[in-house]
C-alpha cells in the first residue's frame, strides 16, 4: 500500500495517468490507485450499462457520460455514433473510457448460421472462423464486447433459445464455449481486431422448467456440475473476460442474487476474475422473483451477491448511494464491483487508448453495411459445413442443375427469416435467400416459385411474436386453400418440388416458447399435398429447434435441416442440393417424435426398467402410445457417401490411473464421391456409485475421405475421460468395467470394454 501511494505521488495524477505511464503500473496498481480518486457517483456510474434506445437521447446521453454517470452502453453499434459518447468520456474529471457492448452472437454485419448450426458443423475451426470474424467486423464498429458465447445446455426444444445456443451435449458445448471466447478475444481482448466475451447465461438458463422461458430450474448439485455447468468453465479456462447472469432461479434462488453462484462457485472455487454482469433489468426483475420488497432491496441483494454491473440499469444508479448511506451495503461492496468494471476496461485497452476500435473519423465507412465490409466467402464455407441431410432415400439428393424445379414454401424468399434470431447488425437485403441460391445455381433448366403457405394462420400467434421486435411475419392475405393449390400446380409442371418449410425467426428467439414442435401454420397440409403429386418432394427445413415432423420424415423423399443459415445461406443450401458439397454436418441436439417425449437426449440414466426393443415387455420404462427413442438421435446426419467401420480395437483392456488406453478404428469412404464425416466418441460407466448415463461423447474427430479411402481413427482415452460427479461432489473415476463405443451418431456404435483398475492394480 505504501509503495503504491509512492508510487502514486511520484506520477502524481488526478486522473488517468498517460499511456508511458501506465505501462509501468500493473493492472491492480492502475485500477486501485483509480479507484482511490473516485467519488462515489462516479463509481456507481462505472456500474451501470445503459440501453441505447429511443428514450436515451444522444444529447442525454453525452451529459450523462460526461458527468461519470455511465460505464457502458448496450446497442450502439456504429463509430460514428460511438465517439461522441466516449468524446464525452474523456471530457468526465476522471477520462475513464466507456465500453460499448453488442449481442455479437453468429456474426455481426455478415451473418453466419445461428449457434445450433454452427453446433452441428462439429467443426471447430470453422466455427472459430465465424467468432472472429464476427469480432473483427464488430470491433471495426467501435464495438469492444459482446453477450457472447451463449452456452446454456438445452434439452428442451419448446425453449425458443434452444436456437442460440450449441445443443444438448456437455462435451460439445464445452468445446464450443472455449472456442468462441478465444475466437471473440483473439490473442488479447486488448487487441484492436477482438472483443471481450461476455459468456452466458449463467447459470442452467437452459434447463428451465418445461421449456418456458424465465421459467425456474430445480436441480440437484451433482447433476449440475456433471451436466449444466461445464460449458461455463470451459469459457472461462478460454478466458472469457465476463460473464452474464441468468434470469432464471437456481433452486429457489435467483441467478442475479445467488451469492453461492457468483462467489462460492463462479470467483471462489473456479477463480474467476472478470466482470459480472446482470442480463437486461435482471436485479429489478428480483421484485418480480419475490425476494425482494422494491428496487432499493433488489439491488442490494444483486451487489452483495456479486453482480459487478447493472444492464439497462435502473437499480444500481438510483439506489447504491442510499444502500450505502443506510449501511445496508458496504463500501467495499461497491468498489469490489468497480473493480471489476475499470480492469475490464484495462484488459480491453481501452484506458491505453479510448478510441482504440472506435478509429479516427476520417476513417470511418461511408456505409456500415458496404459489400466490401462483408465476409460472404468464409459465410458460405461455414454455412456449408452447417447443414444436416436428415434422409435421402434412393440417393434423390444431388440434384441436378437442370430441368424444372418447382421451389415451395413461405421461407424460400424470406431474407429476413434466413439470418436467424439475434443477427446483430446484419441486414436481410444482404441476405441470399434459398431462391437466389438455387437461381445462382441453376445453369440450365427452370425455378417456378409458390409460396404454399403462410408460416402462422393464428394472429393472437402474429401478434405475440411481432411485439417481440425480432421482425415481422409475412402474411399473404389469400386462403389457405388457394395458396396450396397454387403450389400443387406449380409441383405439377416440376421434375422434382423443394419446400423451405419451419419457422419464422421470432419463433426461435428469446420469450419464444412453444408447447407444440410441429411445423407451424398449414405448413404441414401443405406438404401432404405436395406429396400427393407423386413428384419426388425434398423438404428444406429452416428452424431453430428440433421439430416433430415424424409424419413429413415419411412423406419425404429427402430432408435437409439448414437451422437459419446466414447471410450467404441460400448460396450454402444450392451448395448441398446440387452436390457441390457433400453435406457433413452431425445434429448437436436430439429431434423427438413429439413434443410428449420432451426431455428426450441422448445422455440419459438407463432407469431400472429400461425400455428393450423388440420385445412385448410390459413395466420398462417407454412411452406405449409412440415409438420409442427420438426420430434422429444425436449425432446423426447423412453424406452423399457412405462410410463404414470396422470393430473397435483397444489397446488394453485395462486402464490404470496413470495411464491411457486407445480405442481404434479404421473408417472407410465405401461411396463414389469424397466426403467428410464425424467419428464421435462415447463411454458408459457400467457400475457407479450412483447411476450413470447410458453413454457420454467424450470426443470426436472429423475426418475427409477420398472416395475409396480409408482411415485409422484413434482415440486416446485417460483416467480424466472417466470421471463424474459423486454425491459428495467429489469428481472422481471408479475403478470398474467402461464402454467404450465409437460410431457416426450416437446410436449406431461399435463397442468394447475395457476395466479401470483401482490404486492396488485390480477392480
Ligand atoms: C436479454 C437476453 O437474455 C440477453 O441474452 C441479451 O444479451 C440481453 N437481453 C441484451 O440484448
Amino acid at each position: 500500500m505504501k509503495r503504491l501511494r509512492l508510487l502514486c505521488a511520484l506520477i502524481g495524477f488526478t486522473s488517468l495517468p498517460a499511456a508511458a505511464d501506465m505501462a509501468s503500473l500493473s493492472k491492480e496498481a492502475f485500477v486501485s490507485n483509480l479507484i482511490s480518486q473516485m467519488t462515489l457517483e462516479e463509481k456507481i456510474g462505472q456500474l451501470r450499462l445503459i440501453t441505447i434506445d429511443e428514450k436515451m437521447t444522444p444529447e442525454k446521453i453525452r451529459e450523462e457520460i460526461a458527468a461519470g454517470r455511465i460505464g457502458g452502453t448496450y446497442g450502439s453499434v456504429s463509430r460514428f455514433v460511438n465517439r461522441p459518447m466516449q468524446d464525452a468520456s474523456q471530457q468526465s474529471r476522471l477520462k475513464i473510457p466507456m465500453f460499448f457492448g453488442w449481442d455479437v452472437i453468429h456474426g455481426h454485419r455478415t451473418i453466419f448460421p445461428i449457434g445450433l448450426a454452427l453446433a452441428s458443423s462439429w467443426d471447430i475451426g470453422a466455427i472459430e472462423l465465424s467468432g472472429r470474424i464476427a469480432a473483427k467486423e464488430a470491433s471495426a464498429d467501435g464495438i469492444d464486447l459482446t453477450f457472447a458465447p451463449m452456452i446454456d445446455i438445452a434439452r428442451d426444444p419448446r425453449w425458443g433459445r434452444t436456437s442460440e445456443g450449441f445443443g444438448e451435449d456437455t462435451y460439445l458445448v464445452s468445446r464450443i464455449a472455449k472456442a468462441m471466447v478465444q475466437a471473440y478475444q483473439g490473442t488479447s481482448p486488448n487487441a484492436p481486431d477482438s472483443i471481450m466475451a461476455s459468456a452466458k447465461h449463467f447459470a442452467l438458463y437452459g434447463a428451465v422448467e418445461g421449456g418456458r422461458d424465465y421459467n425456474s430450474v430445480d436441480m440437484g448439485l451433482a447433476r449440475m456440475h456433471q451436466d449444466y455447468l461445464p460449458p461455463y468453465r470451459s469459457a472461462i479456462e478460454g478466458g472469457a473476460g465476463a460473464m452474464m447472469v441468468a434470469l432464471n432461479s437456481i433452486n429457489g434462488v435467483p441467478a442475479t442474487s445467488n451469492a453461492w453462484l457468483m462467489q462460492d462457485l463462479l470467483r471462489k472455487a473456479w477463480g474467476f476474475k472478470g466482470l459480472v454482469i446482470s442480463d437486461h433489468n435482471g436485479i429489478n426483475d428480483l421484485v418480480q422473483h419475490g425476494v425482494a420488497k422494491n428496487h432499493r432491496e433488489a439491488a442490494r441483494l444483486a451487489i452483495k451477491a456479486g453482480v459487478d454491473m447493472s444492464m439497462n440499469d435502473f437499480s444500481y444508479g438510483p439506489e447504491l448511494q442510499g444502500l450505502l448511506e443506510s449501511g445496508a451495503i458496504s463500501q467495499s461492496n461497491i468498489d469490489n464491483a468497480v473493480r471489476e468494471v475499470l480492469g475490464a476496461k484495462y484488459d480491453m485497452g481501452l484506458f491505453e487508448d479510448p478510441y482504440r476500435r472506435i478509429g479516427i473519423a476520417s476513417e470511418d465507412p461511408a456505409d456500415n453495411n458496404a459489400e466490401h465490409r462483408l465476409h460472404r466467402a468464409q459465410a458460405r464455407e461455414v454455412a456449408r459445413k452447417t447443414l444436416v441431410l436428415l434422409k435421402n432415400e434412393n440417393g434423390l439428393l444431388p440434384l441436378k442443375k437442370e430441368g424444372v424445379i418447382a421451389l415451395i414454401g413461405p421461407l424460400a424468399k424470406s431474407t429476413v427469416d434466413i439470418m436467424g434470431s439475434w443477427s446483430a447488425s446484419g441486414v436481410a437485403e444482404q441476405s441470399v435467400t434459398i431462391y437466389d441460391g438455387l437461381k445462382n445455381a441453376m445453369t440450365q433448366g427452370s425455378l417456378i416459385y409458390a409460396r404454399g403457405a403462410n408460416l402462422e394462420e393464428d394472429q393472437e400467434v402474429v401478434k405475440y411474436l411481432e411485439y417481440q421486435g425480432v421482425s415481422k411475419i409475412e402474411n399473404d392475405p389469400r386462403s389457405a386453400a388457394e395458396m396450396i393449390d397454387e403450389a400443387v400446380k406449380a409441383a405439377q409442371q416440376a421434375d422434382v418440388v423443394i419446400a423451405v418449410v419451419g419457422e419464422p425467426r421470432s419463433m426461435s428467439h428469446e420469450a419464444a416458447s412453444r408447447t407444440s414442435l410441429d411445423l407451424p401454420g398449414r405448413q404441414s397440409e401443405l406438404i401432404t399435398a405436395l406429396k400427393a403429386t407423386g413428384k419426388p418432394l425434398v423438404l428444406v427445413l429452416m428452424n431453430g429447434r428440433p421439430l416433430s415432423i415424424g409424419k413429413e420424415h415419411k412423406q419425404a423423399d429427402a430432408i435437409l435441416e439448414t437451422w437459419y443459415s446466414g447471410s450467404e445461406g441460400g448460396n450454402a443450401v444450392a451448395d448441398v442440393l446440387f452436390g457441390d458439397y457433400n453435406p457433413s454436418g452431425k445434429l448437436p441436439i436430439t429431434f423427438p417424435r413429439s413434443v410428449g417425449q420432451i426431455p428426450n437426449y441422448y445422455s440419459h440414466l438407463n432407469t431400472g426398467r429400461p425400455y428393450i426393443a423388440g420385445a412385448l415387455r410390459n413395466y420398462t420404462s417407454q412411452y406405449f402410445d409412440q415409438s420409442h427413442g427420438p426420430l434422429y438421435p444425436f449425432g446423426y446426419g447423412l453424406s452423399y457417401t457412405n462410410f463404414s467401420l470396422t470393430d473397435m480395437a483397444l489397446s488394453s483392456t485395462t486402464l490404470s490411473k496413470t495411464d491411457n488406453l486407445v480405442a481404434s478404428v479404421l473408417v472407410k469412404n465405401t461411396g463414389q464421391r469424397d466426403g467428410e464425416t464425424v467419428v464421435q466418441l462415447y463411454i458408459r460407466d457400467v457400475v457407479g456409485s450412483v447411476s450413470r448415463p447410458v453413454k457420454e461423447l467424450k470426443n470426436f474427430q472429423k475426418i475427409m475421405l477420398k472416395a475409396g479411402e480409408e482411415k485409422a481413427v484413434h482415440f486416446s482415452i485417460n483416467e480424466n475421460d472417466l470421471k463424474f460427479f459423486n454425491t459428495q461432489l467429489e469428481y472422481a473415476a471408479e475403478p470398474g468395467e467402461f464402454r467404450v463405443q465409437i460410431g457416426l451418431d450416437s446410436q449406431d456404435v461399435k463397442e468394447q470394454s475395457f476395466e479401470l483398475l483401482s490404486e492396488q492394480g485390480s477392480g
